[in-house]
């Protein structure tokens, strides 16, 4: 039986400051506009709200390169204000997680630039300083290529010496096999703790740790060299060491996010009955139905691999980890473009929402997927802002495809889908800014926005409140067991819960068609309550019923 621990119950909120809401009026989002807007997210029903990086940042990756650890960056606000953002959350009862990015610093943090003074800088072994290969030392260290862009070295010129990035230039990986640099972790980690926030999501954090030596890796036309740091040699011993020395003395929770790791894996890094490291971790499996590895290689929804991804975790997790619920966050396309159907926009979003969070697991919405946000749809690349559409760019035309080829890719499966401005009403700039927003407005804001979403009841907004609400009131969907049925089918999702002698059965159909559902053995419909559902109807017709196009129904027996 799962052990009850205050991370357990949560429902985060996603907050990417520089799209959520502009206070001050420069068109970028800010922590004016957090202010403004905490009670609305206290009205959702949800418990934290998780910040992806807030602190100075040369936004190479829009706040992923960070160059100050301890400061707010100025286009977000200051310390102080971060400080009021804070302990009015805790007013709300809202708790607040911090991005921790400690894979890499900015080429522009002062360790850096001290680190490329000379090699014999106390700075220096902060990063991986190598010399080149070759007569002229001018070729790279080794051969890994960077998942960002191109290779993952780069010269410097003065100090006739490579770097080593494994995301963009910009972005220097650190050497956590120096303990200064641990060192410097950790007191990180205690200035925002001490500060009062209640935990970190750790950035691809199963990375911090390379292979001794740097070996050659094998060669692939992206992330060449993967093998040697996605779970490195001392990763489960940095990892304790953060643990040990600093978060267990707190009151706090962390996620990792760790691409590439299934749930066997992440058993390892959070066994509730082991050295537990972390206390989830973020898998990417579920987000792979429609893909291959990476959202750019784009395929068919294939609703038979997400049921399974959700079936694994719920197998190898049970009473020894905890899952980590999303469907979308700020390196995502948005999902009912993705899993949903927008000619049912509506209740597709109603039924993915229920299809996930009515699982257990940690619950974690992203801004705007309350509302249904949708992709954009641009007209030419330099409309785009991210290093990672760029990059591909550049693969893609490798590779013989046309401009117009790839912008249709980009529009279908870029990041920067999930990172255009919120949409709070059909006013201008659509109540995100006063001034033109730093990004492209998605069209469809005169439609689709939180003013529009507050007016009627039926929105996926107020959906999404009366889900998060039956999940608060009724234990069995956060500690219940997980059954699957009709697993082979690949138009529904059908599962039940059982938990103190209440059972749960949640009933999502996937197709634009009407569908016939027959209770599985021992459910009887009829002495079940419909506690939650995007359609009205009741009906219910031996035993079953004609389920609408993206119907969802959440049946309680008690
Ligand atoms: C994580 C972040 C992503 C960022 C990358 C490098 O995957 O979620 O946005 O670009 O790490 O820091
Ligand atoms: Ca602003």
């Amino acid at each position: 039986m799962a052990n009850n621990q205050w991370y357990k119950e949560l429902a985060v909120y996603q907050i990417w400051p520089r799209s959520f809401k502009d206070g001050n009026g420069d068109g970028i989002g800010d922590l004016w506009g957090v202010l403004e807007k905490l009670d609305y997210i206290k009205s959702l029903g949800v418990d934290a709200i998780w910040f992806s990086p807030l602190y100075c940042s040369p936004n190479a990756d829009y706040g992923y390169d960070i160059s100050d650890y301890r400061k707010i960056s100025p286009e977000y606000g200051d310390n102080e204000l971060f400080k009021k953002v804070l302990d009015e959350a805790h007013k709300r009862g809202l708790k607040i997680i911090m991005d921790l990015v400690v894979n890499h610093t900015s080429d522009e943090h002062e360790w850096f630039i001290e680190s490329k003074k000379s090699k014999d800088n106390p700075y220096h072994d902060y990063y991986f300083w190598r010399d080149g290969k070759g007569k002229d030392g001018k070729k790279p260290p080794n051969n890994w290529l960077s998942v960002f862009e191109g290779g993952a070295w780069e010269y410097n010129e003065d100090l006739k010496q490579y770097y080593l990035h494994v995301f963009a230039k910009k972005q220097v990986d650190l050497n956590m096999d120096n303990p200064k640099v641990r060192q410097e972790v950790k007191d990180i980690m205690k200035f925002w703790l001490d500060m009062g926030v209640d935990g970190f999501r750790e950035d691809v954090i199963t990375f911090i740790s390379k292979a001794e030596g740097l070996p050659n890796g094998f060669p692939l036309p992206i992330g060449t060299g993967l093998e040697h740091y996605k779970k490195g040699p001392h990763i489960h011993e940095y990892l304790s060491e953060f643990r040990h020395d600093v978060l267990d003395k707190y009151d706090c929770f962390v996620v990792g996010e760790s691409p590439m790791t299934n749930a066997k894996t992440a058993l390892e890094f959070t066994d509730e009955h082991g050295d537990k490291e972390l206390d989830m971790m973020f898998l990417f499996d579920h987000m792979e139905a429609d893909c291959f590895m990476t959202d750019t290689i784009h395929l068919p929804f294939n609703l038979k691999k997400m049921k399974k991804a959700f079936a694994n975790w719920h197998k190898t997790l049970d009473g020894k980890g905890w899952p980590a619920l999303y469907l979308e966050n700020h390196d995502h396309p948005r999902i009912v473009d993705r899993y949903g159907n927008l000619n049912y926009r509506v209740e597709s979003a109603k039924m993915l929402a229920t299809m996930c969070y009515m699982q257990s697991g940690t619950v974690f919405i992203y801004q705007g997927q309350e509302i249904g946000m949708t992709n954009f749809h641009l007209d030419s690349l330099d409309q785009f802002k991210d290093v990672v559409t760029f990059n591909n760019y550049k693969l893609f035309k490798k590779l013989g495809f046309s401009d117009a080829a790839y912008l249709k890719i980009a529009n279908t499966t870029s990041r920067e889908n999930g990172r255009t401005p919120v949409q709070w009403t059909s006013g201008e700039y659509a109540g995100f800014s006063t001034a033109e927003p730093w990004f492209h407005l998605n069209e469809n804001y005169k439609q689709i926005n939180v003013e529009q979403a507050e007016n009627d009841e039926n929105s996926i907004l107020n959906y999404y409140r009366k889900l998060l609400k039956f999940r608060k009131e009724n234990p069995i969907v956060i500690y219940g067991d997980y059954k699957e049925h009709y697993k082979d089918s690949d138009k529904m999702f059908v599962y039940e819960r059982n938990y103190e002698g209440k059972r749960m059965l949640v009933v999502s159909s996937f197709s634009d068609r009407a569908l016939r559902f027959d209770a599985p053995e021992g459910f009887n419909l009829e002495k079940g309550k419909k506690v939650l559902g995007n359609y009205s109807t009741e009906k219910i017709i031996d035993n079953g019923f004609i389920m609408n196009p993206y119907e969802t129904r959440v049946y309680l027996f008690e």
